[in-house]
């Protein structure tokens, strides 16, 4: 199985130039990796950006219809769209629940979309000692009735374990307890492909690789500047 690293862009860049432009300094220094990238640009910029496999940041649960604002499964499927990020914490906070993640997941995974599961506990549930449990309780709703399914040298579910206290911050959680969290999150779902996100740099980004068993990376900030992201491919090899 390759290592997955994913370029989430989240609400960025302002202008399609500059997608258009971070967008062929990652193709082009990623050239020849052995890693899986996938780059993750706002909706607005998806049928622009051609030469390297996309991912969309959100789905709607339902088919084509009266949903004002929402995409389907189908449009990014017959856009060329080959995966999506379900689950992320920004779109928990904005109300998004372990019940609707499931009916995303769902929804997905029956158009042919590979999924990018996003996990992960608050500050306050990690200094709680909860961690685990939220862990638990995220994989076990978010997947209930979904099978993860070996697709040759990919799967149809991936995890991203992000911490979000380690989100946006420069606060990345250490290689020990990243190890702990992603061999808690194997034990449950034998055999995923389990990605760190938080704060992710060139500089921490090949340890979580190579000492907390990571098998790839959910990049947010520093995926908007090219040479670094490059960095980071090339750190996972
Ligand atoms: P940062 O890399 O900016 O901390 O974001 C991580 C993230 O949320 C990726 O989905």
């Amino acid at each position: 199985m390759k290592n997955l690293i994913v370029a989430n862009w989240k609400m960025n860049p302002a202008s399609l130039e500059e997608a258009k432009n971070i967008f062929s300094g990652i193709k082009n220094g990623v050239e020849g990796t052995n890693n899986e990238i996938v780059i993750c640009p706002p909706f607005v910029y998806l049928a622009e950006l051609k030469g390297t496999a996309l991912g969309a940041q959100n789905i709607f649960y339902e088919e084509q219809g009266a949903f004002t604002g929402e995409v389907s499964g189908e449009m990014l499927k017959n856009l060329g769209v080959e995966y999506v990020i379900i689950g992320h914490s920004e779109r928990r906070k904005l109300g998004e629940t372990n019940e609707m993640i499931n009916k995303k997941i769902k929804k997905a995974l029956e158009v042919g979309l590979k999924v990018i599961f996003c996990i992960g506990e608050t500050a306050e549930e990690r200094e709680a000692g909860r961690k685990n449990e939220v862990l638990e309780r995220q994989i076990k709703i978010g997947l209930k009735d979904i099978k993860l399914v070996d697709l040759g040298d990919r799967q149809n579910i991936n995890i991203a374990y992000e911490p979000v206290w380690a989100i946006g911050t420069g606060n990345n959680c250490g290689v020990e307890e990243t190890k702990k969290s992603i061999d808690f999150i194997k034990n449950l779902v034998p055999n995923a492909r389990v990605l760190y996100g938080g704060s992710v740099k060139s500089e921490n980004s090949g340890d979580y690789i190579k000492n907390a068993g990571a098998n790839g990376l959910l990049v947010g900030g520093a995926s908007l500047n090219a040479e670094e992201f490059v960095k980071i491919v090339k750190s996972a090899e």
